[in-house]
């Protein structure tokens, strides 16, 4: 199942369906903020967590998976379009899920060097908190395709 839905409300959503989510793999592509004025990401709901982390509290018996939530929406199935190569994060406690979750952005066109994997949920705090500086290209750039790479 792939969470895609407003993050500031999606935990208690998920929640609810406690039950339905139990042994599935949740690939949570959201992102936890609150909006400005014009509508744009402008401030994180949980400071010191995030989504994904608080998704896989609620939810001990689903394996929750962080990725694609750097990213503009048309990179996520079409990252080889990018000028210069593009990364996806991926996080979760379940090293069996990940794999799983890394064969379909395969699927997607995700080449394995384009996918960082940083760890436990807990390390998608640190991606949902990229979404930050989205506002700010979005502003300056309009909606163009980017993403938030790791270079080396
Ligand atoms: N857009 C991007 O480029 C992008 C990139 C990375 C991550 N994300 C994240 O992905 C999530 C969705 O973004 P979006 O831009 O696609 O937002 P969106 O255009 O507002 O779409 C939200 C979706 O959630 C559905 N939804 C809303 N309330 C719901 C509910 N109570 N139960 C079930 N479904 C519900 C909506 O259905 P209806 O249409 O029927 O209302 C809609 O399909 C957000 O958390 C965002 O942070 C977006």
């Amino acid at each position: 199942m792939i969470n895609a839905t407003p993050g500031d409300s999606s935990l208690a959503r998920l929640t609810d369906l406690r039950t339905e989510l139990t042994g599935k793999i949740l690939i949570d592509v959201s992102n936890a903020t609150r909006d400005a004025d014009d509508g744009l990401p402008h401030d994180l709901c949980y400071p010191g967590s995030g989504l994904a982390e608080k998704l896989q509290a609620a939810l001990p018996d689903t394996h929750v998976v962080k990725t694609l939530n750097t990213m503009l929406f048309m990179v996520m199935t079409a990252p080889e379009t990018l000028a210069t190569p593009p990364t996806v994060h991926v996080s979760g406690d379940d090293e069996n899920a990940k794999k799983t979750v890394t064969g379909l952005l395969a699927v997607l066109g995700w080449q394995p060097a384009w996918v960082e994997d940083l760890g436990d949920i807990s390390t998608a705090r640190a991606t949902e908190a990229m979404i930050l500086v989205v506002p700010h290209i979005l502003r300056r750039h309009g909606l163009k395709p980017f993403a938030v790479p790791l270079s080396r």
